[in-house]
């Protein structure tokens, strides 16, 4: 029963029979008394006028015309009736009635009549005579010693009235009527698109995005549909990013450990010679490192997805930075022939996390020492632009194709033929972690010159007094 109530239809329709119920009452209660006094008091002011006019014309007469009653019938359309006057204690005494033959005893002491006599002035008014109502008017004649007594039935006033009575009535009922399949018919339609959006909603939640929501109305409806269905595409493109994210990052974990399980058991050869036992043991500890830095890689980005990553905001002295990468790297640089070095840096100071700024400086100079040709010269500046301090890893390399650049910073994207060196996760993490520093990664590249810039916000105020406070604090 309740669900009932709760149901839109219900609802609706119940609102509408309850307007409408309101708006016939009031009609009805307006309508129907106003009528009914309207026609009641036309008659009685007939009857007053009629009255008054026929006391005008007998007011000469010295003699009671013996037909005066009829006479006065025919001209007024009403029942006449002449009475005499006696004090003391005021009576009435039927002289004349129209009614012809029949006693005139329901007008005796006729209450207009008797008060005309008494006041010696017209009245007038309704009175209940048996079952029926009657209008009446009385007035004082003949040097005020009689009284007319002008009276007729208001039957046809009140059936007029019962009538429109019960027009509005049916009316209102055919209304209420109406209503009531206007507010189920429409409440249906709109509901029928409701619980389609319903289930397409329960659909979602359940992780099934294939199929679309739709709803071609132009309402509140159709756009809450057209909302449903760009929440449902962003999600299934989410949850294909997710699977695909877990295959790839499956994938990348399995080959380090196949390779490090293939050494174990070779280890396991009891006439392995010392010097391959030390050369299987150095690749183990290759591959342990790669699993070890893959792992904080799907870490930083797991926690990026979440949202959980959060990044200070500090002054960092870029060309400082540049300088330290340049003295980490060196060793690798000079294993595989490169020639790194620091450019002429100025004094830019960014406004970031000092730590996570330093981890996109490593994932740069990394990649352009390991995605060149040996002996390929890279180099790491610092300075300022428009309002952003950059950091710039330079190389001479052979370049990426342009319709391949944007696609780098996809997570597990690599090119053909890149050295295995990771995951392919670098350059993702380096522009997310920008972005979270309200920063950006930028590439340029073409043959023989590629170049990433790290733009990070400028720190505001005295960039000078940031370098004398370092000079000043460092150790000499
Ligand atoms: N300086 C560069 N010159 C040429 N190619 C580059 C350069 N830097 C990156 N790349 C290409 O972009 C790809 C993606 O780089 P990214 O740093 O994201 O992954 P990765 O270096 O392969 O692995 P990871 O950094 O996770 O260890 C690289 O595999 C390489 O093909
Ligand atoms: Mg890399």
């Amino acid at each position: 029963m309740t669900r009932v109530f709760r149901s839109v239809g219900t609802r609706l329709s119940l609102a509408l029979l309850l307007v409408i119920a309101v708006a016939l009452g009031i009609v009805y209660l307006e309508v129907v008394p106003s009528l009914e006094s309207r026609l009641v008091n036309t008659r009685i002011a007939q009857l007053e006028t009629a009255a008054a006019s026929l006391r005008r014309t007998i007011s000469n007469e010295t003699v009671i015309d013996p037909d005066l009653a009829e006479t006065a019938r025919a001209s007024t359309g009403a029942r006449v009736v002449l009475f005499e006057g006696v004090d003391n204690p005021p009576t009435l005494l039927p002289q004349q009635d129209s009614l012809g033959g029949q006693n005139s005893s329901d007008v005796e002491n006729d209450r207009f009549a008797l008060r005309a006599l008494e006041t010696g002035r017209s009245q007038h008014g309704t009175v209940q005579g048996g079952k029926d109502r009657y209008a009446e008017a009385a007035v004082p004649v003949f040097g005020d010693t009689y009284v007319l007594l002008l009276r007729d039935s208001l039957q046809n006033q009140y059936s007029s009235v019962h009538l429109v009575q019960r027009r509005v009535l049916f009316s209102a009922g055919a209304a209420l009527l109406i209503a009531l399949l206007l507010g189920y018919g429409g409440a249906w339609v709109f509901a029928r698109r409701i619980r389609r959006l319903e289930r397409a909603a329960e659909r979602i939640a359940g992780g099934r995005f294939d199929e679309p929501v739709h709803d071609s109305g132009g309402d509140e409806l159709g756009d809450l549909a057209a909302a449903f269905e760009r929440m449902r595409t962003r999600l299934a493109h989410l949850d294909d990013a997710r699977r695909e994210f877990v295959a790839n990052a499956s994938h990348e974990l399995r080959t380090p450990l196949f390779s490090l399980a293939g050494f174990l058991e070779l280890l396991d050869d009891e006439e392995l010679d010392e010097p391959t036992r030390n050369e299987f043991l150095e690749s183990m500890r290759e591959q342990v490192t790669r699993l070890t830095k893959l792992a904080s890689d799907l870490l930083d980005l797991t926690r990026l997805d979440a949202g959980r990553l959060t990044v200070a905001r500090e002054p960092i002295d870029l060309a400082g930075l540049a300088e330290e990468l340049v003295e980490e790297f060196g060793p690798a640089a000079r294993a595989g022939g490169h020639d790194l070095e620091l450019d002429e840096s100025d004094g830019a100071v960014a406004e970031a996390d000092e730590l996570r700024t330093f981890q996109i400086g490593r994932i740069l100079v990394e990649n352009a020492l390991l995605h060149t040709p040996p002996e390929t010269p890279v180099r790491v500046r610092a300075f300022r632009r428009d309002g952003m301090a950059v950091l710039e890893v330079e190389d001479e390399g052979g370049g990426i194709p342009e319709e391949r650049q944007e696609q780098l910073f996809e997570r597990f994207f690599r090119l053909d033929g890149t050295r295995a060196s990771g995951g392919g996760l670098g350059l993702a993490i380096a522009r997310e972690l920008a972005q979270l520093m309200q920063g950006r990664v930028e590439l340029e590249s073409g043959p023989g010159r590629t170049v990433f810039s790290l733009l990070l916000p400028a720190a505001q105020g005295d960039e000078s007094a940031f370098s004398r406070q370092k000079t000043a604090g460092a150790p000499t």
